[in-house]
């Protein structure tokens, strides 16, 4: 291959918006209505019905589901809740808003899920609810950890950022917890620009909705043009985590493309697969029997004494010669400045992980010509 610094930039991330997205968008800045209402409602619905949970709740981003979910579930201070440490800062800073305190443990080799036999482990009389992770969009043992919360009387909260549309024996990540929670942040496998969706049992995601608008009994689109939208009573203290429906608008559209993009990740992520196989020190991907994954993480890691390169050597070359930029995921949380020294333990797999996974470009705006640019790319570096 031409090392050429010429060529274009090859981003880690870009999302691909076409004429349906600005179609809706259009529609909502003409309708007059700006806020959350009918296209809030109608992606929520969607979520639902695909989905096949309770309710939906569209909001302003995956943190803020995060957040409505532990108030939703009543966290509060001296409360422990389990979680991979292996995962972005959203969970635990939302953990400590509640007084709750992130439990950190380690993920399984194969998935670098949480595995449901070390959740066990965690589990003190102060815990109160386990939140899983689908890393990359591999999804967790939900059959297992769904065993375990009902046994051990916890909540099972899903972070399905990484998986809206993936499936471990026959059942769709983010449906099995008592809430599940989404991003469509700008980088995701379906993006609004920023927000997110908290969806789950009725009762609880309910109680989300009163949090997420201020505490209010009802809606500013229920209140209008049937009474006065001053006419309200405030029950909680609450929040503002709405999803506006100018961020709906694009969610809707590219919900609707959700199985044609997991699709095109799923073919990049096989030919990936299929032409760096044999790269000494290189290993690709597990994708566990019963699972399809939602591929929002395409990762390889790279093992510095079997590869001629480490992990950052091969990012810096991929960048710096062939224009291609990477990502890593994640720094683990007990890495950064608030969380350290709250690992109770060692975490020997989040360790490895962070030390040789990098993030290669997957997403459905690639074209065929880009991943071999990708691909030849990495051929070339390891023919040092
Ligand atoms: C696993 C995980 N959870 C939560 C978030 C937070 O998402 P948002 O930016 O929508 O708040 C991210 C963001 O990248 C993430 O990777």
């Amino acid at each position: 291959m031409i090392r050429t610094e010429e060529q274009p930039l090859l981003p880690w991330n870009r999302p691909l918006i076409g004429d349906e997205e600005i179609a809706e968008v259009t529609d909502t800045l003409h309708s007059g209505w700006l806020t959350h209402g009918p296209k809030a409602i109608a992606f929520e619905q969607a979520v639902r019905d695909d989905l096949g949970v309770e309710d939906a709740f569209a909001v302003s981003s995956c943190t803020a589901a995060l957040h409505l979910a532990f108030l939703a579930a009543g966290l509060q201070d001296g409360d422990e809740v389990i979680t991979p440490a292996l995962t972005f800062c959203a969970t635990p800073n939302a953990l400590l808003q509640t007084g709750a305190r992130p439990v950190f443990v380690d993920v399984d080799p194969a998935t670098f899920n949480v595995d449901p036999g070390a959740a066990e482990a965690a589990i003190t009389p102060r815990t109160r609810a386990i939140v899983v992770m689908h890393y990359g969009g591999h999804p967790c043992d939900l059959a297992a950890f769904r065993k375990l919360a009902d046994a051990r009387g916890l909540l099972l909260i899903e972070d399905a950022a990484h998986a809206l549309h993936a499936t471990r024996d026959g059942r769709r990540a983010g449906s099995v917890g008592d809430l599940a929670t989404h991003s469509y942040y700008a980088n995701k496998v379906v993006t609004s620009g920023e927000g997110g969706m908290l969806v789950g049992r009725a009762e609880l995601v309910q109680t989300a909705r009163l949090l997420g608008r201020h505490g209010i009994n009802s809606s500013v689109w229920q209140r209008h043009g049937s009474r006065s939208t001053a006419d309200y009573e405030v029950t909680v203290p609450g929040l503002k985590y709405v999803m506006p429906d100018i961020t709906a608008a694009v969610g809707l559209a590219q919900w609707r493309k959700l199985p044609a993009f997991t699709a095109r990740r799923a073919e990049i992520a096989a030919t990936y697969t299929r032409a760096l196989a044999g790269l000494p020190g290189l290993a690709t991907p597990t994708v566990l029997a019963g699972v399809q994954p939602g591929w929002f993480l395409y990762s390889i890691f790279i093992d510095p004494d079997v590869a001629p390169l480490t992990r950052d050597q091969v990012a810096e070359r991929l960048l710096s010669e062939y224009r291609i930029a990477t990502s890593r995921h994640f720094t683990p949380v007990h890495y950064l400045q608030l969380y350290r020294g709250l690992a109770t333990g060692p975490l020997p797999v989040t360790d490895t992980v962070a030390a040789r996974q990098l993030s290669l470009p997957c997403y459905p705006a690639m074209t065929h010509e880009d991943v071999d640019r990708v691909v030849v790319a990495l051929h070339d570096v390891w023919n040092v």
